[in-house]
């Protein structure tokens, strides 16, 4: 039996989310899980999709990708989950490509396709209204709705131990908490004689910044055009902030770092501001990059002649089932204070959350139900 679903529908490019009711959502399908969702996060991609992904040819599209939830039935074959469990939803992968089945689903090779979608692989689409076809497969999961159809192995269950008021916290660990945090804990991995730049200070920068300072690393300078993220910042273990328009950023890095940061970290994509950041790395330094903008162009010259890497990273390197428990495990221990990132709204108010996120007022809005 269809469920009726109301979501946050996307009708042209540029347009705005529009709330609709009465879109039906099928019975899951071998190997999905229907979740009803408790709350979601929005993300910096949810506003490319918006802006960049969607074609004016699209059908009307349901977007989001950090949704966590309940459970309400599982599709033939699922053997994981049941009815009643409390669910993350992350990322897609296809489980079946080399690198998948090497353990890295993050680097799947269909992760494009099967997440810049809008129907399953096989081109059915999961949702309708009125007969005609909604995109329903946004990361495998369209979270700006109140239900989706999630395949198994993109669900992580939530730890018992974790209270009902904290779920709210937990749909962002699906994707941007786990960008952030997993390119220092998995890829970068500064120690504690190290330093950090992280550039541009929102959901992500400021995952990467919470995992540096759980990491003990000595300097982490925080980079951004907006002064209260940098207060927050500070207030999450910044030891330094840079204000992202002045002239003089690279001598105030490498001043701080005693002549250069032997990691550095970017969120925004900004060709001159990556440059920048080649700058200010020591000999032998590293960046890793995660943020995607039209003309993302750098210079490898300044790379090669002092033996720098620079990495592209996707999702934090993070196997989501493993990773994600983690970071509840080091929330816990009171060395990852997500819960300072987030703010709430009511799961009508997607336009309000996109406003005070683009504005700078709010770093990760989640809407809840
Ligand atoms: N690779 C991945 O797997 C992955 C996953 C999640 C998000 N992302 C991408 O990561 C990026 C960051 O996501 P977010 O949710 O943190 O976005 P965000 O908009 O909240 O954060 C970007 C920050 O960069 C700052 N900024 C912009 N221009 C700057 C400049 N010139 N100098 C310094 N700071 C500047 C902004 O003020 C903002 O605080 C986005 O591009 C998003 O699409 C990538
Ligand atoms: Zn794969
Ligand atoms: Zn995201």
């Amino acid at each position: 039996m269809p469920t009726s679903v109301s979501a946050h529908v996307l009708r042209e490019p540029q347009g705005t989310f529009e709330l609709v009711d009465g879109i039906e959502l099928g019975d899951p399908q071998p190997g999905e899980v229907l979740v009803r969702f408790t709350s979601t996060g929005l993300c910096h991609t949810d506003l490319f999709a918006r802006d960049v992904f969607h074609q004016p040819d699209f059908p009307p599209a349901i977007y989001g990708h950090e949704g966590t939830g309940v459970v309400e039935g599982v599709g033939p074959g699922v053997t994981d989950f049941a009815e009643g469990d409390r669910v993350m939803a992350s990322f897609a992968s296809c489980g079946g490509c080399r690198t998948c089945l090497t353990g890295r689903p993050f680097n799947c090779e269909q992760f494009n396709d099967i997440n810049f979608a809008l129907a399953r692989d096989d081109g059915s689409f999961k949702a309708t209204l009125e007969g005609d076809p909604v995109g329903s497969s946004f990361f495998g999961q369209s979270s700006f709705g109140s239900h989706g159809l999630v395949a198994a192995r993109d669900l992580t269950k939530v730890p018992d131990w974790v209270t009902p008021e904290d779920e709210h916290l937990l749909g962002p660990l699906g994707c941007g908490v786990q960008t952030g945090a997993g390119a220092v804990l998995n890829v970068l991995r500064p120690g504690p004689l190290d330093s950090i730049v992280v550039s541009g200070t929102g959901a992500v920068g400021l995952s990467a910044l919470m995992a540096a300072a759980a990491s003990n690393v000595s300097t982490i300078i925080a980079v951004d055009i907006v002064e209260e993220r940098l207060a927050l910042a500070r207030e999450l273990g910044a030891t330094h902030t840079v204000n992202g328009n002045d002239e003089d950023q690279v001598e105030q890095i490498q001043e701080a770092t005693g002549g250069g940061a032997s990691h550095a970290f970017d969120t925004t994509g900004v060709a001159p501001v990556l440059a920048r950041l080649v700058d200010a790395l020591a000999w032998g330094g590293r960046l890793g990059i995660v943020g995607a903008a039209p003309g993302m162009t750098l210079d490898l010259l300044p790379v090669m002649q002092l033996g720098r890497q620079v990495q592209g990273i996707v999702e934090g390197n993070s196997v989501p089932r493993v990773f994600i428990p983690q970071l509840l495990e080091l929330r816990r221990s009171g060395r990852f204070p997500l819960e300072k990132l987030v703010r709430t709204y009511p799961f009508a108010e997607l336009e309000t959350a996109i406003s005070d996120t683009t504005s700078g007022k709010t770093v990760k809005a989640v809407l809840v139900h």
